[in-house]
């Protein structure tokens, strides 16, 4: 018995000696979560001429290593090192900066030593890139997308505490496995749900169908999980994606013309996102337009430009007979992400439907 319990109290000093060596040369501690934070720009990473303002700033200007010295906590929270990939403000995002950030993700989610990724982001696009990551991300390691809806120098910034919980939240091995996550204003939301719904407050971010959790103090409380396909379940990998497919977003409202739907078909759109007005409806003189499209091998997806419920396919439209698609509870935003990726990746309308019931 003696013996037994000091082999047992030898093997903890050894483990001991073992983990603070490991954190001598790596400089990381073996028992604390790696995060690596991608930087990309936004209001996050702004600065303004005034702590006044709020609202009146430049976007993208501050460095990643400033962004994380900036905030002491965060060593107590996990071994955290930033890359900056892009220093853009998110409204300038394109195709081409998803792919170059989802590669990279991919990439580090494949690293043992990385357990979880906290993306920086402006707010414009930061659902439409979160979405793009659940799609096409084939790994359970948390992934979190974090912005701020006022500038580091602004008083009462929100930047630093989103940052701080977006890191604690990606170091938490309780958010395996959970999708891709969006952090603000001390909420967790799914990125399939999430979406800005106000343009100059702190708590501008809603999920329609609610939020996962909270975080608090760098706890998490998690009250519900996502229903649908995500990361490790989706049929779309970005290691096999060349490039995203050309889709486009038409507005509807009294008075719509044909204008911007053939153009767009004329610049070589593969679908066109109709965010139509109500439930997705589609003005009389514009249904041949549409069915003109779709027969022409221009896909015609159904949203809607109101901000809750979903498209009901069958309902206003024959969507069957005209073989049109409907993008469900998504956005027209999310509508053509899914599309832009469903296409690139093979998928005709019968599976593309398929995609917006189960995504
Ligand atoms: N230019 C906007 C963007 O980068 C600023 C909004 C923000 O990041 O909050 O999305």
């Amino acid at each position: 018995m003696l013996r037994a319990s000091r082999c047992g109290k030898y093997l903890a000093v050894l483990a001991l000696a073992l983990a603070s060596s490991l954190f001598a040369i790596t400089g990381f501690a073996a028992d604390r979560a790696h995060v690596v934070v991608l930087a990309t720009g936004g209001t996050i990473a702004g600065a303004g001429a005034d702590a006044a303002n709020s609202a009146t700033y430049q976007a993208a200007k501050v460095p990643v290593d400033k962004l994380i010295a900036g905030i002491p906590e965060l060593a107590k929270v996990a071994d955290v090192t930033g890359e900056q990939v892009f220093q853009i403000a998110s409204e300038s995002f394109t195709n081409d900066n998803l792919m170059i950030l989802g590669r990279r993700v991919s990439a580090l989610l494949k690293d043992p030593k990385v357990d979880g990724v906290v993306i920086t982001h402006g707010t414009d696009t930061l659902e439409e890139t979160a979405f793009f990551l659940n799609l096409v991300i084939h790994s359970d390691k948390p992934i979190v997308v974090v912005g701020s809806m006022r500038p580091g120098t602004a008083i009462s910034a929100d930047g630093a505490l989103n940052l701080l919980d977006a890191v604690s939240v990606a170091a938490n091995p309780e958010s395996r496995g959970r999708g891709v996550l969006v952090v603000m204003n001390d909420q967790i939301d799914a990125a399939r749900d999430v979406t800005k719904t106000i343009n100059i407050k702190t708590n501008a971010f809603v999920s329609q169908w609610g939020a996962l959790g909270m975080i608090v103090e760098g706890k998490s409380y998690w009250f519900r999980k996502v229903d649908k396909k995500h990361t490790i379940n989706s049929e779309f990998d970005i290691d096999r994606l060349k490039e995203l497919a050309p889709v486009e977003i038409a507005y509807a409202y009294g008075n719509v013309g044909k204008e911007a739907y053939s153009a767009f078909a004329a610049a070589g759109a593969k679908a066109i996102i109709h965010a139509g007005t109500g439930n997705g409806s589609v003005a009389n003189r514009m249904v041949p337009v549409l069915r003109d499209l779709q027969d022409h091998g221009v896909q015609i997806i159904r949203s809607a430009r109101v901000w809750g419920g979903f498209v009901l396919r069958n309902a206003e439209q024959p969507d069957d007979q005209y073989g049109w698609v409907v993008a469900h509870d998504l956005n027209p935003q999310k509508a053509k992400i899914l599309a832009s990726v469903a296409i690139a990746s093979g998928m005709d309308a019968k599976a593309l439907q398929k995609a917006y019931w189960e995504y």
